[in-house]
């Protein structure tokens, strides 16, 4: 049977981990919105499975206040999607709930007459169970060669090189890579997946995407909240680990690489792993880290306020790191990756700043900059230089601008978790990780992490809560080819003519 078999009807759906909150925030509301925008069939049954003894009632009365209703209609299809779900508590550890949910399984398989059972299981779970969850299903729960089965895991695939390696080694005897879906859900965001058809389908990109017409790259990702609550989870991790290793380089990856030959998984992800091959080894002595203190009006608390934080804790949760591609395309163009939690703003998003205009008939003109906008409110805008209106020959940056809200005010766009379960019930891997990815980037990220966890580590820099990061970031991304264009000088979206008056060069 074709791994790329699309589930379609009597499709069964298993929760792992359902009382938790990944399971209530993300997994059970984009498949009610899978339901809702017609993705999924009312055939399909969807099991939660976790520890805590919950009735099928008391699940639905905690997953349905976080289902997205937009329209009257939409409110009514919730109850018709909670016909579908059930509950099932087991342990994780022995026979019994599995056994429970399999012949669970069959009994719906018997009822709706199926030829083939097609069972995806959704693991959101921590990491400390995954392989015994894993190795369970497979024994117990795996059709066999009466359907197919797929299986959704959800990061931390690994702390470093060497557990991401163990974990690897323990899930592959189990489930083969056709099976298993890592999922990353940056790359379920709309503008993500955008990047290879805005890349590859425009002749004249592809014409200035390298080395001679770009300067500098930046990818950046900044949250308005920080750890407050789950400080001791993160103390371990940092924000390296929590977004950088895997949502930045999955954004970067896409940004950098060469064309695939097609929009097949393998041809995708066979070009990801060539260009993270192509990635030198961090600069341990070009980083700049930071960690957060209290807000200057004392509102919001720092890091070091948490309880569960150990008090001398060297815990990272802003971060600046400058790479280089050494390839063809990209050599001498800096890559600046930059993260932080309890920042000013909650924004992702990717800048490509280009090579000056030679000067002579201009002087000092501004540097043209695409941004990509991840999030919020999805954009794409291109900083140019043009004439001022009317009776002037000043030159002023204005943008070309592609803004979904305004161009694509009418368009559904799913949520991360959608895009990617729907790409799993389709049987597409293109935008999930292949563990030769995961080998390539921790092989990256661990001496880095190592230094910075070990006895040599630098002290992070304070930075207070609400702030936009260490006072040594205008001049990191200085020094590293990123160019901050005056923010009196140009400021998108420009919204009142007084603007680009000011706008004048
Ligand atoms: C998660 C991190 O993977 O991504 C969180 O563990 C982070 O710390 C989150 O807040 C960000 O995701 P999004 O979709 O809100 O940008």
């Amino acid at each position: 049977m074709s791994s790329t078999v699309e589930f379609k009807e009597n499709t069964v759906i298993v929760v792992f981990g359902a009382s938790g909150d990944l399971a209530k925030k993300k997994t059970f509301p984009a498949l009610f919105g899978l339901f809702r925008e017609g993705f999924l069939s009312s055939s399909t049954r969807i099991i939660g499975y976790a520890r805590s003894k919950l009735t099928d009632e008391e699940l639905k009365t905690r997953i349905k206040p976080n289902f997205k209703t937009p329209t009257e209609k939409s409110k009514a299809q919730v109850d018709e999607f909670l016909k579908m779900v059930t509950y099932i508590s087991g342990p994780y550890d022995t026979p019994e709930g599995y056994q429970k949910l399999n012949s669970t399984i069959e009994e719906y398989d018997a009822a709706s007459k199926v030829k083939e059972s097609h069972r995806l299981f959704y693991l959101a779970l921590p990491p400390s169970v995954f392989t015994t969850v894993a190795a369970n299903l497979k024994q117990y729960v795996h059709p066999g060669d009466k359907g197919l089965a797929r299986i959704i895991i959800e990061k931390p695939f690994g702390h470093d090189l060497a557990s991401a390696q163990a974990l690897q080694k323990e899930l592959a005897p189990l489930w083969s890579e056709d099976e298993l879906y890592r999922i990353d859900h940056y790359l379920g965001k709309e503008m993500v997946k955008n990047l290879v058809p805005f890349r590859f389908a425009n002749n004249f990109l592809s014409a200035c995407w390298n080395n001679n017409f770009i300067k500098s790259i930046q990818i950046s990702f900044k949250e308005p909240f920080g750890t407050e609550g789950r400080g001791g989870y993160f103390d371990s991790i940092g924000i390296i680990r929590d977004v950088m290793q895997n949502h930045l380089f999955q954004v970067l990856t896409l940004v950098m690489m060469e064309r695939p030959v097609s929009f097949d998984a393998e041809a995708v992800r066979d070009e990801k792993v060539r260009l993270l091959k192509s990635i030198k080894p961090f600069d341990k002595d070009n980083v700049l880290v930071g960690q957060y203190t209290r807000s200057e009006d004392g509102s919001k608390p720092g890091y070091l306020d948490d309880e569960t934080v150990k008090p001398d804790s060297k815990c990272v949760t802003f971060a600046c790191l400058t790479l280089q591609v050494d390839n063809e395309r990209w050599q001498g163009v800096p890559v600046i990756l930059r993260a932080g939690k309890a920042l000013n703003e909650g924004k992702v998003e990717i800048r490509i700043q280009f090579r000056e205009n030679s000067n002579g008939m201009f002087k000092d003109i501004n540097r043209n900059e695409l941004v990509i906008r991840i999030q919020p409110d999805e954009a794409m805008y291109m900083k140019m230089n043009t004439k001022v209106p009317g009776i002037s020959n000043s030159i002023a940056v204005t943008e070309l601008d592609l803004s979904y809200k305004s161009r694509y005010s009418d368009f559904y766009i799913p949520e991360a978790y959608e895009s990617l379960i729907r790409d799993c019930l389709r049987g597409d891997h293109s935008n999930f990780v292949r563990d030769d990815e995961l080998d390539i980037s921790w092989g990256l990220f661990t001496p880095l992490l190592n230094y910075l966890e070990g006895p040599d580590a630098p002290t992070p820099q304070p930075y207070a809560y609400g702030s936009r990061g260490p006072a040594g970031l205008t001049d990191y991304l200085k020094r590293n080819g990123y160019v901050f264009q005056n923010r009196n000088i140009y400021q998108w979206p420009v919204t009142t003519p007084d603007v680009l008056e000011q706008s004048k060069i």
